[in-house]
């Protein structure tokens, strides 16, 4: 096929591949479809524009394709798809589940309408499935337009002002609502002065963004400041009935613009952020002001378990930043109204490469928890590194019962929507894993595959899967070894510095000496996290003779002549990954470059080739920081004699 096929990620001229391209809707737009129901004018417009481009027809009966809304019971968001002799048939209860399997139909391809099948049904595992912008309505001095974002400006924010051209946020909820996203923030939870006022005097601009969002069944949220009610009351303690009716009046006129709008996300007493400890409350009391506020209207809080003290001590080693969402949280499960969520990060720390899952999350089995991924690659390349992180959160989202995985999103105004071009996979594979956790990433790949580059030789599918399928592990490899984490530059957190944070108050230690290195968390002789475990857990962590590899350094301190599992030492292990993770990304970018351009077009062939070499060169400089640091500290050889500098 030519490039040209797919060269709008939809229908937005000068925006490169995106899953779901006019291309992807060929096997529908191909056959004839009947569409039956009301409410589904974003159905209909979808058949109407494939059939215009690839031959079909829209047709009142006798059709191929059959896109009914029926007394099936599927439940919210699901359909069913059957094909009984030469007609394919889907069926679904609301108007989403219709349009999802729509997209489900494009997905599938040409299979949908092979054999004969009877029906199966398709229900979403989480009923939201949600996304955080980190988008700042004015530029941020030091973080800019998006706190964290590589992938240009903002979609919905341009330097304090509503983007004029509203274009591609209609594109960009067509493509998450084909990987089954339902609901966006869309700014920051670092709420500043601009965006305190999102919630009052420019309630206009986030509904005309809800309008947008709206007709692909996703949900406008919004980041609120906890001190919001400050300026008219000069107070925000949440057990003050001035500051509740406050909450309730704002809440009311969000719900006046915007009826179906889905709630309030917060980020309270972490970072510098205002919350309720300002006020001797807890943040129970904190979250039940806001959420009193949004039962009514059946909206909910998302609350931010992200809370510990960012100004420790670096000298204190009982402190441990690890223990703190569990020491914030756990003591208040059951307190939480109906309709608070907890939103926990996926681990006890930050978004690295590594670490345990938090144990908060099996801590408050009478509280909705949500889990909270990284999108966004702050730590995991910057979306400058192909680092496809799909086998990490189907790790943690498989395993656990949440409430719903929330995502902070790596989309932005650049012409790849995500910088990388092949980070596109990440924000694809977070809405399909949170449909169906138990997908296999490798197969999820494949569909973005497919839906992107849809029609291309094997060999497009080949090269992508041999770049990415184990580029997370790789990844891994050439940065902080077994678990420990943080060893990135200060403040941008791209690129080594292994003690950069290592004498800050952040909390993010390795403890590195000439003896040994890691963070002693046992409860036998270190700061106790391993006890916020379920027993079989604790038990793990605490054995440093038990404890996976890959966590060591997480929970235990140990000396660089420590044998792991595989009977290496620590010391070799740190080199030989290092080594072959460097190694590794050269393969991956001589791969690339034996690609030819044409198949997926050379814009975007050659923004990815121009992205390995950085890679390339990064993951050299990882190479040689970390095996230098740990030949000084340690005086240890490498047993292969390869050159550390
Ligand atoms: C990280 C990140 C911040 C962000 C914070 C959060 O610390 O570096 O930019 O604000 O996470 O999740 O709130």
């Amino acid at each position: 096929m030519s490039p040209g096929g797919f060269a709008s990620g939809g229908d937005v001229t000068g925006v490169h591949p995106a899953w779901l391209p006019p291309e992807a809707m060929r096997p529908i737009g191909a056959r004839t479809v009947s569409v039956h129901g009301d409410g589904l004018d974003t159905v209909r417009a979808e058949v109407r524009q494939a059939c215009d481009r690839h031959g079909g027809a829209v047709v009142a009966g006798g059709a191929d394709l059959v896109l009914t809304l029926s007394g099936v019971d599927t439940g919210p968001d699901g359909f069913v798809v059957s094909r009984d002799g030469v007609v394919t048939t889907v069926a679904a209860e609301d108007p989403a589940g219709l349009l999802y399997g729509l997209f489900h139909v494009a997905r599938v391809g040409e299979a949908a309408f092979g054999a004969p099948h009877p029906p199966g049904t398709h229900r979403p595992a989480h009923g939201r499935r949600m996304l955080d912008h980190w988008d700042n309505v004015d530029v941020h001095p030091v973080m800019g337009q998006v706190e964290r974002g590589y992938s240009g400006g903002s979609l919905f924010w341009d330097g304090g002002a509503l983007r004029a051209d509203l274009t591609r946020v209609t594109a960009y909820a067509r493509l998450l609502a084909a990987c089954g996203v339902n609901a966006v923030t869309v700014n920051n939870v670092n709420v500043h002065a601009t965006e305190t006022l999102l919630l009052t005097d420019r309630l206009a601009d986030i509904a005309t963004i809800a309008d947008l969002l709206r007709p692909y069944h996703i949900r406008m949220h919004l980041a609120v400041n906890f001190a919001a009610p400050v300026a008219d009351l000069g107070t925000a303690d949440p057990l003050d009935a001035r500051v509740q009716a406050w909450w309730a009046t704002a809440t009311d006129g969000v719900y006046a613009a915007i009826p179906d709008f889905g709630g309030y996300v917060v980020k309270a007493d972490s970072e510098g952020q205002p919350g309720p400890y300002g006020y001797g409350r807890d943040h129970a009391d904190g979250a039940n002001a806001l959420a009193a506020a949004l039962a009514p209207h059946g909206g909910v809080v998302h609350w931010r378990a992200f809370v510990y003290d960012h100004r420790q001590d670096w000298r204190d080693r009982t402190t441990d930043r690890a223990r703190a969402a569990y020491e914030h949280f756990a003591p208040l499960d059951g307190r939480f109204l109906g309709n608070v969520i907890v939103q926990v990060k996926h681990g006890p720390i930050d978004f690295q490469v590594r670490e345990p899952v938090s144990p908060l999350i099996a801590a408050m089995p009478a509280t909705d928890v949500a889990v909270e991924v990284q999108v966004t690659q702050e730590y995991t390349g910057q979306q400058r590194h192909v680092c496809y992180l799909a086998p990490m959160w189907s790790e943690v989202l498989r395993t656990i019962r949440t409430a719903g995985p929330v995502g902070v999103s790596n989309a932005g105004d650049d012409p790849f929507w995500t910088g990388h071009p092949l980070a596109q996979a990440n924000l694809y594979a977070f809405g399909r894993l949170a449909w169906a956790p138990d997908l296999d990433p490798r197969e999820v790949l494949d569909e973005w595959i497919g839906l992107t580059f849809p029609g291309t030789p094997d060999v497009v599918g080949e090269t992508l899967h041999a770049v990415m399928d184990d580029s997370w592990r790789t990844y891994e490899d050439y940065t902080a070894p077994l678990g420990v984490g943080f060893m990135v530059r200060p403040g941008h957190h791209y690129g080594p510095d292994v003690d950069g944070y290592e004498y800050t108050p952040w909390g993010t230690y390795h403890f590195a000496d000439r003896d040994g290195v890691g963070v002693d968390r046992t409860c036998a002789t270190g700061t106790g996290f391993t006890g916020q475990y379920p027993p079989v857990l604790a038990r793990l962590y605490e054995s440093v003779h038990d404890c996976p590899d890959e966590l060591l350094l997480f929970f235990h301190h140990v000396p660089y002549g420590h044998v792991l599992h595989d009977g290496g030492t620590v010391i070799q292990h740190i080199y030989d990954t290092h080594f072959a993770g460097a190694d590794a990304v050269a393969a991956m970018r001589d791969r690339w470059a034996a690609l030819p351009a044409d198949l997926v077009g050379p814009a975007f062939a050659a923004r990815v080739a121009d992205l390995l070499d950085e890679q390339v060169r990064g993951a050299a400089e990882w190479r040689d920081q970390i095996t230098a640091y740990f030949f000084r500290k340690s005086g240890v050889r490498d047993a292969h004699g390869r050159r550390i500098p």
